[in-house]
This record gives structure tokens, sequence and C-alpha cells, in this order.
């Protein structure tokens, strides 16, 4: 029997997921088949477990309910534990397990798509909600030199900070909330946009000397040229947008549900030009 999997937000009509993970089970030839749950604002987890009681076995988790699926799980497992939220849920029988893998899907974009390691680098963090919280802890553990968490509303930023304080060990120079009017002479190699102004075409007030030569601006949100990209690539920065990250998150999930990695360079390339064409 086909083996079920979906995407459940809201909205969740234009995801990307069913797209990706299709073309993973033809690579890999994996029986699975992949849809799209729209769930209520207000009834997540009858949504989820509706699906689970069907004989779906896994789910990915997108806005607004990483959350919520943090709090529906059992066992949080990988980075999940610590970024309070979940965005892939595997259903072994009655048992939920619940796992992130934003962060690595991001960290794996930037070394391995982009050339732009983290180790030793001095990266720069706009935005200190969810998808801040998800990418957190593996940005840490690839022992940047700083991470610089800069936020709108400056306490969100303390919070977060202080949040993942345990792991403030694997950044050499530390881990530091600072407001954007701070920032004036500090230079990044990485600056990763994970506020949701990119989705508005609004972006944080950046003083433009904020790029190191050769640094990377890096947008989550994906599949348009966003003002923060324009801005960086006026200062002389490379930007990236956010559509290697969403592959390469897909693709854990998939291994984490399948026990085997599909290639992602291939599928980037055939988004990216059906994007542009
Ligand atoms: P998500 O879960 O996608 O991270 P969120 O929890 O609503 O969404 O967080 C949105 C982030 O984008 C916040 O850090 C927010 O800043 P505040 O904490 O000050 O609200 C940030 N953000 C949204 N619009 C912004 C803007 N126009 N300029 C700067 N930051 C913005």
């Amino acid at each position: 029997m086909t083996d079920q999997y979906a995407v459940i937000g809201n909205p969740v009509e234009h995801s990307l997921s069913p797209v990706i993970h299709a073309d993973f089970a033809r690579t890999t030839g994996q029986d699975i088949s992949y849809g799209r749950i729209l769930a209520p604002l207000d009834d997540f987890r009858e949504a989820a477990l509706k699906f689970r009681d069907g004989g779906g076995k896994g789910l990915n988790v997108t806005v607004p309910f990483k959350q919520e699926a943090w709090r529906l799980v059992e066992t949080h497992a990988g980075h999940a534990l610590e970024a309070g939220a979940v965005n892939t849920l595997k259903f072994d029988g009655g048992h939920i397990t619940g796992h992130n893998t934003d962060g690595v899907g991001l960290v794996r974009d930037l070394k391995d798509n982009l050339g732009s390691p983290i180790r030793g680098r001095r990266v720069l963090l706009m935005g200190a909600g969810g998808a801040s919280y998800g990418v957190m802890g593996p940005l840490l553990r690839e022992l940047p030199q700083a991470v610089v968490v800069a936020n709108r509303t400056l306490e969100k930023a303390v919070a977060l900070v202080g949040h993942f304080e345990k792991l403030q060990k694997f950044a050499a120079h530390g881990v530091m909330a600072r407001p954007y009017g701070a920032l004036s002479g500090a230079r990044f190699d990485i600056v990763i946009n994970a506020t949701s102004a990119g989705l508005a075409d609004v972006m944080p007030p950046l003083p433009r000397d904020i790029f190191a030569p050769g640094a990377l601006a890096y947008e989550m949100v994906y599949g348009k040229q966003t003002l923060f990209m324009r801005f960086a690539v006026e200062c002389g920065a490379r930007a990236a947008d956010g559509l290697g990250m969403l592959v390469e998150q897909a693709a854990e999930s998939f291994s984490i549900w399948r026990g085997v990695r599909p290639a992602t360079a291939p599928v980037i390339r055939a988004l990216r030009r059906k994007a542009e064409g």
C-alpha cells in the first residue's frame, strides 16, 4: 500500500512541498503519496490526528502551526526540543515523534549549495520569532565566531538569546541581542533575514556598511527578489533566497520518514527554472 504524507498549514495552497516530495519519491523509487491539508486555524490538532487515524505516516507542518505541533508530539527528536517548534511529524502506529528540520535545511543550503561555511564567521540573524528559534541551534553548532540577533522589539531578541544560553559556548565571541540602531560599525559575513518583513516587502532598518567583504545575504522567503536582497546587492553583497532551505528541509524530512536521502540540487535547479520561466 502507498504510504501517505502531507503538508498541513493555513494557508497551504501555494506550498511547493507536494512537488518537492513527489520528485524525491520518483528519484529514490519510494512508493508514497503527498498531499496538502488546509487545517482550520483553531483546529490543527483535530486535522493532524484525523490524518494519522486514517493511516497517514507523516506530516510537514507549516505556518502557523509549528508551535502547536510541538505540543502535540510525544517524543521531540533532533533539534525539535530546543527549537520549541516542529515542522515534521512521524506517526508510528499511535506514537507521534516531532522533528524540526528547518535549521538543518538552512545550514545545508548555506554550506553545500551556496559555499558559505558558518564556522568562524560573524552571523547576523534578523528577527526573533518562530523562524529564528527554528534555526538557532543548528547555526550555533556550526561554531560561528559570533551570532548577533537583531530585532525591532529588543526584548524578544533578548529572550531568544536567553533561551539558547546553553549553546552560547559554540560561538567563540558569543551570542548577543541588539536593536537595529546599535548595528552601525559592525560587519557580518552572513546576514539572515528571518523576519516576516520580506513577505510584505519592507525591510528591517540595516546600515549600508553591515556587510563584510564577500558577505552573503540570506532571505528565508523564497520565490521573489525582496527589498532586503536588492539592498544587499546594492551594498556589494551576494544575495540568496530561501528556496534552497525549503528543498533541504524537505530532504531532511524525507530521510527521517523513508531512511533514504534524496539528491537536492536537481530539484532546486528545476524549481528555480520554473520560477524564472
Ligand atoms: P515567524 O514565526 O515567521 O518568525 P513571528 O513570530 O510573527 O513570525 O515573527 C516575526 C518576526 O519578524 C519578528 O521578529 C518581528 O519583529 P517584532 O518581534 O519586533 O515584531 C519581525 N518583523 C516583522 N515585520 C517587521 C518589520 N517591518 N521590520 C522589522 N522586523 C519585522
